[in-house]
């Protein structure tokens, strides 16, 4: 776990919030890698949700709502709430079910636990009075349910259909924790796919497996993700199933997914509170709804490809722990380096250089030229960058480079005027 932090931080993917004022607690910046591979996760979500799909509508509703959405929802008033308890001693406050009967900080006891509501509140003007009282949303698709009409009309679709939404989401977690696993502000890929009760359960387990295949497909080894059957206990107050997709982090089995059957329970409270029918054709559609974090994605997708070779991976390399970030090509942060063989030849530095501005304009591509080219290599192999593009004496002659294979490190002889369809990225 620490070794993915200063790696996060180090190569520029992840930094403490507010650093230089010494932190602020449980936020975090994404650096311009981190960046990068964030987006290309949530593309790789977006495509696999709408792209060529004729039942599925994306939409991006605002963070802030009416706060007569979340009494309809049940987040002010039904489950949406945490136990804490406050040590007698220390006073420092804990969720009940991460601590045991003692205080970790002074070995103090508990007083009874209360519920803590986790929307975090806000105000809405210049008047901080309860009438103007708003919260951050919680999640995501409360946007999409009091948008079911709106969409269902101007894109005239018929149930069964999906409507798809990535954005940021806040909850005022007692005890964040483990880097970006458990934050006060984070972001969710979630899509709610609506239909008739009677195929509400095989549905859900269509959707469950769909998502699972999509961790797999992007590279996640099927022993490191397992499912979780929420039991009805601890279910959340909207559920009437729920499964949740565990990852094996450093700290253990966490959830970074939930599969949710949500029923009629959103559609039918939103008519009851707003007046306003969201009936379908006479009944009020079943949600099955597919809720990811994109942190809790990018925590697992950074651990699945960080590698750690100790001696290097190749016979003649120093002895040195080389470190290759073996994510996806399609999640890689940085997809194609170029590199001129030396710095000391400007005939090279400009050949080197109308390479890169053939491709930097097609995607996301380092120019480096300080350094050994094994240095350079190891520097790349480390962020992740898909493939290396070496400009040597022969390139000024045959107009040909070397391209090199973050994973297998073999190295192929190309023309540049086929760089872009062999990179093809
Ligand atoms: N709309 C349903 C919903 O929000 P959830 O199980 O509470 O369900 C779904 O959250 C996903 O959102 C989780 O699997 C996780 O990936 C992410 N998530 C929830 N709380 C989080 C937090 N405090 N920090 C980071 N990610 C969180």
């Amino acid at each position: 776990m620490q070794k993915i932090v200063s790696f996060s931080k180090r190569r520029g993917f992840i930094f403490p919030s507010s650093g230089i004022y010494g932190g602020f607690s449980s936020c975090y910046d994404f650096g311009p890698l981190g960046v990068e591979m964030r987006k290309n996760i949530k593309d790789a979500w977006w495509n696999s949700m709408t792209k060529g799909k004729d039942d599925i509508v994306g939409i991006d509703a605002s963070i802030l709502m009416s706060p007569k959405v979340w009494e309809a929802s049940g987040h002010l008033t039904a489950g949406f709430t945490d136990e804490l308890v406050e040590c007698k001693k220390c006073h420092h406050r804990f969720r009940k079910d991460f601590v045991k009967d003692k205080c970790p900080d002074c070995g103090g006891s508990f007083t009874k636990s209360k519920k803590f509501n986790l929307m975090m509140k806000t105000f809405i003007g210049p008047v901080e009075d309860s009438a103007s009282i708003s919260y951050l949303r919680a999640e995501t698709c409360q946007g999409i349910y009091v948008n079911f009409k709106n969409v269902m009309q101007s894109m005239r679709k018929k149930v069964p259909f999906g409507i798809a939404q990535i954005g940021k989401a806040f909850r005022n977690e007692i005890n964040p924790k483990d880097f970006i696993f458990r934050t006060r502000e984070f972001e969710q890929m979630e899509m709610q796919w609506f239909c008739s009760s009677k195929d509400a359960d095989k549905l859900f387990d269509y959707w469950l497996k769909k998502r699972l295949s999509w961790y797999y497909d992007l590279g996640i080894n099927k022993k490191n993700l397992r499912t979780y059957e929420v039991p009805e206990k601890e279910l959340a107050h909207y559920a009437r199933r729920a499964v949740d997709i565990e990852y094996k982090f450093p700290f253990g089995w966490k959830e970074i997914e939930g599969i949710h059957n949500r029923g009629d329970w959103d559609l039918s409270n939103h008519s009851k509170h707003s007046g306003d029918d969201l009936k379908y054709e006479g009944f009020y559609p079943y949600v099955i709804e597919t809720s990811a974090g994109v942190d809790r994605n990018m925590f697992a997708f950074l651990t699945e490809a960080y590698q750690e070779i100790k001696g290097g991976r190749r016979k003649d390399a120093n002895k040195e722990v080389e470190i290759v970030l073996n994510v996806d090509r399609r999640l890689a942060p940085v997809k194609v380096a170029v590199l001129p063989l030396v710095k000391n030849s400007p005939k090279l530095i400009k050949k080197a250089k109308q390479i890169y501005n053939l491709l930097k304009t097609n995607m996301v591509c380092f120019y480096d030229e300080s350094g050994s080219i094994g240095r350079r290599y190891r520097r790349l192999d480390e962020i992740g960058c898909v493939s290396a593009i070496t400009i040597d004496f022969k390139s000024l002659e045959d107009d040909s480079v070397t391209v090199r294979d973050r994973d297998t490190m073999k190295q192929k002889r190309i023309k540049i005027n086929k760089l872009l369809d062999f990179l093809n990225v």
